[in-house]
This record gives C-alpha cells, sequence and structure tokens, in this order.
C-alpha cells in the first residue's frame, strides 16, 4: 500500500512535531514517521522530567555553527515570546530558574501532548514504530519506503535528530539522507557533555563525587561562570556541559575555581591577618571543605600561610584561577544532551531550511550544523528551524 501526503516529516521530536503542526494548519496534509515506540522523547526527559523549554534571552551568540549567521533569520521570525504564547494557551505553567531558563511547573509530558494536540488539530498523522529503510526521488517529490509501507510526499522534512543518547532516538539517518542528496556533512562531536578525567588527575579527585561549587570554565576564548559537579568518572555540572561544546580532547582547559575574586589578594590578605591558618582552612570559607583540602594536598601545597613566601603565593594564586587539571575527553553520545556539527548549512536556505540542491527537501533541528548552549536555546533552535520550514513545505 502506498500512502501520499504533501509533505512528510522524519522524525517526531521537537523539530519535526513543530514543523509538521505548522505545515498542517497551512491546509497541507502531513504524515510524521518515527521510529521510537513514542513521540518526543527526549523531550519527555529534558530538564529534568520538566523540559526546559526555551530561553527568553535567545540571541545568535547562544549557538555554535561554522556559520554563525545561519541560524538568526529563523530565531528571528519564531522567537521564545511565540513558544511562551502556545504554552499559554495550552494553560501550562511554567516558571524562569535562572538565566532566562524556562521550565514546566509539572511535567515535560505536558509539552509532548501540546505539541501532539497541536498536530491533531491541524490533521497531523503520526505514525510510530516506523523506521525508514529506503529514500529515493520520484519526480518532483519523494518516495520513502518505511516499516509501514511506501509513502510518497512533494516535500520531504529531515527532523530526526544527532547521535546524541542512541536510546532516546540518536541515529544517524538525517547525516546519510544529507550525503545522499549531495549535502555535506560536517564532522560531528558530543557536545554538553560530562568531562572525563584518567590517571593521577582522576585519583586526586577520588571519593568527592558529589561535591560541587561555582567556577568559570574557559575554552577557546568562551567562558561559563556557574556550577562545577565532581563526579564518578570526572567532572560535570552546568559549567563543565557549557565549555564541552567549545573543548577538544587535548586542547587547554581553563576552570577559575574563585571567580570573581582576585585570589592573590584575597591570599596576601589573609597571610597578613591570620599566619598559623592553613591554606585549606583559608580556602574552604570560599569552596566546599573537601575540595579545598585535596587542592592544597594535591595542586596548591597544604600548609599554613606563613610557609607561603611571595613567589609560593603567586603561584597558588595562579593555579586557583586556572586549576591545571587535564580532562582526558568526554563521556561521548552516550550522555551527550547535544551533537556538534552535521548537515552544512552553506547547503541550505536560512529563511526556509530548504536544500538549495535538492527544492522540496529540508533539514531542520539538531541534525543541522547548529547548537544552542545549554539553557533552553536547542529547543529554540528545534521549534524555529521547525517553524521556518512548516511554513513553506
Ligand atoms: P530529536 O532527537 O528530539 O528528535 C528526532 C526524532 O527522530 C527522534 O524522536 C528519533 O527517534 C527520530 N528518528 C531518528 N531516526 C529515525 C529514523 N530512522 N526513522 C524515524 N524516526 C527517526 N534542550 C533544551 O533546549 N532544553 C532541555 O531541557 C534539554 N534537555 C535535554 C536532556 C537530554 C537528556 C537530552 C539528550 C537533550 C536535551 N536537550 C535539551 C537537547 C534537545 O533535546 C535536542 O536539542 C532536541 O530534542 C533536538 O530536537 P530534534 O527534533 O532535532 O531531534
Amino acid at each position: 500500500m502506498t500512502i501520499s501526503c504533501d509533505v512528510l516529516v522524519i522524525g517526531a521530536g521537537a523539530a519535526g512535531l513543530m514543523c509538521a503542526m505548522t505545515a498542517g494548519r497551512r491546509g497541507r496534509s502531513v504524515r510524521v514517521i518515527e521510529r521510537a515506540n513514542r513521540p518526543g522523547k527526549k523531550i519527555l526527559m529534558s530538564g529534568g522530567g520538566r523540559c526546559n523549554f526555551t530561553n527568553t534571552g535567545t540571541t545568535p551568540a547562544n549557538f555554535i555553527s561554522a556559520n554563525p549567521h545561519f541560524c538568526k533569520s529563523a530565531l528571528a521570525r519564531y522567537t521564545p515570546a511565540d513558544f511562551i504564547d502556545m504554552v499559554d494557551r495550552h494553560g501550562i505553567a511554567w516558571h524562569e530558574k535562572e538565566l532566562g531558563q524556562l521550565f514546566c511547573d509539572d511535567s515535560s509530558k505536558q509539552i509532548v501532548r501540546m505539541l501532539l494536540d497541536e498536530c491533531a488539530d491541524a490533521g497531523v498523522a503520526v505514525d510510530v514504530d516506523c523506521d525508514v529503510s529506503a529514500v529515493a526521488r520520484e519526480g518532483e517529490g519523494f518516495q520513502v519506503d518505511t516499516a509501514h509501507g511506501r509513502v510518497v510526499a512533494h516535500s520531504l522534512v529531515v527532523a530526526s535528530g544527532g547521535l546524541s543518547i542512541p536510546s532516546l532516538g540518536g541515529s544517524g539517518l538525517g547525516y546519510a539522507l544529507a550525503r545522499q542528496f549531495g549535502h555535506t556533512v560536517l564532522p560531528t562531536r558530543a557536545g554538553l557533555v560530562p568531562l572525563v578525567l584518567t590517571g593521577s588527575h582522576a585519583e586526586r579527585l577520588e571519593g568527592l563525587s558529589g561535591v560541587s561549587l561555582e567556577v568559570e570554565a574557559c575554552s577557546r576564548g568562551q567562558s561559563f561562570r556557574n556550577a562545577m559537579l565532581v563526579t564518578h568518572r570526572g567532572l560535570s555540572g552546568p559549567a563543565i556541559l557549557q565549555v564541552s561544546s567549545y573543548w577538544d580532547a587535548g586542547e587547554p582547559l581553563a576552570i577559575d575555581l574563585l571567580p570573581g575574586i582576585d585570589a592573590l589578594a584575597f591570599l596576601r590578605e589573609q597571610r597578613a591577618a591570620r599566619p598559623a591558618s592553613e591554606l585549606r582552612t583559608v580556602l574552604a570559607e570560599c569552596m566546599p571543605r573537601r575540595f579545598a583540602q585535596r587542592l592544597c594536598e594535591h595542586w596548591l601545597g597544604d600548609r599554613p600561610l606563613r610557609q607561603f613566601d611571595e613567589p609560593a603565593l603567586a603561584h597558588a594564586a595562579a593555579a586557583l584561577h586556572a586549576w591545571p587539571v587535564v580532562a582526558s575527553g568526554t563521556e561521548g553520545y552516550r550522555t551527550a544532551e547535544v551533537t556538534l556539527g552535521g548537515v552544512d548549512t552553506g547547503g541550505l536556505s536560512s529563511s526556509t531550511m530548504m536544500s538549495r540542491l535538492v527544492p522540496g527537501l529540508y533539514f531542520i533541528g539538531e541534525v543541522v550544523d547548529v547548537t544552542g548552549w545549554l539553557g533552553g536555546y536547542n529547543f529554540q533552535w528545534a521549534w524555529a528551524s521547525g517553524h521556518a520550514a512548516g511554513g513553506v513545505a
């Protein structure tokens, strides 16, 4: 049996559902195929089950792409306020956690429900447990062989996401389709991902798992001030996840353990005021005691302040502002929130997401080489790029 529709969307995630409802509202017949047993699995898991669905401070500067200008058009035409309007219309209660990050008060299930209700209202068919086996150009349209038969569509929208967390749907299909139709796919890697420590660096932090402190983490000129969390395998927490998207194994990573404090002036002051105090005691007033102790044992020196001469004090201050810890890599796609790289934006229209090579073919969401920071930016990109394609597909 062959099913015909105007628009076939591959992937019932954030971008695919937004695109489908937008196209459906224009009177297009739309079908979404999803290989998982339910739509929106990543949305359900997001934001600790409360979905950080947008960020009110979204600007193009919050995205990483080989072409930093590409995301501007779609983001300008579908803003956080537009999404908030829809959330409000559906009576979903939300709150701002910090830094413009908006979360559901209750559950991310409400966001999936809202998207599915909007799709149903726009006459969109959503077919789950339906993988794709082959895609071919058919005249001016596309022929897609799926687990549930052949679908012929005028427009094909690839919204199959990236490689992160395979158990939540991560798949390479979008990249394979891009290559099949002559697009360039930029190298992919895990982003918003914990860092792994090995050898002596791991040993030095052993037993501190769960300890958290505010730091400023910096790589390639981009810095993030937020919490860092010591884990069983290395380092995580928002500051580390953010900087991981800018960091490549082997590159320098600077972690300021006393952000906003002039460490040398502070240590001099403390040495003058209480020379008999141990460095660890003084530092424990600015960071968790166990972390301060370990820092002094392994990196700074574990002795009373009066035994630190000027060069030793300057050395300790420098190490506090740029902790010389060396990460060996990241935890990879298994735990990464996003995939960096992907379909090269050079082959796509920034206003419609349509392929410049194959009319009627679209790429939206995470499969495209546009990756947001932590904090609701990735969903905003999914909504905006989905909306852009849905408005024309
Ligand atoms: P997404 O991955 O959502 O959807 C792609 C869909 O395509 C999936 O349902 C998949 O099963 C389907 N698919 C794949 N291959 C297929 C095939 N062969 N056939 C049919 N279907 C196929 N972002 C944010 O802004 N705020 C947050 O709170 C979070 N939290 C968060 C938590 C966790 C644990 C993760 C892993 C990620 C986040 N993110 C996030 C990131 C965010 O989830 C992500 O950027 C978006 O879901 C991307 O939306 P897409 O629709 O592009 O892909």
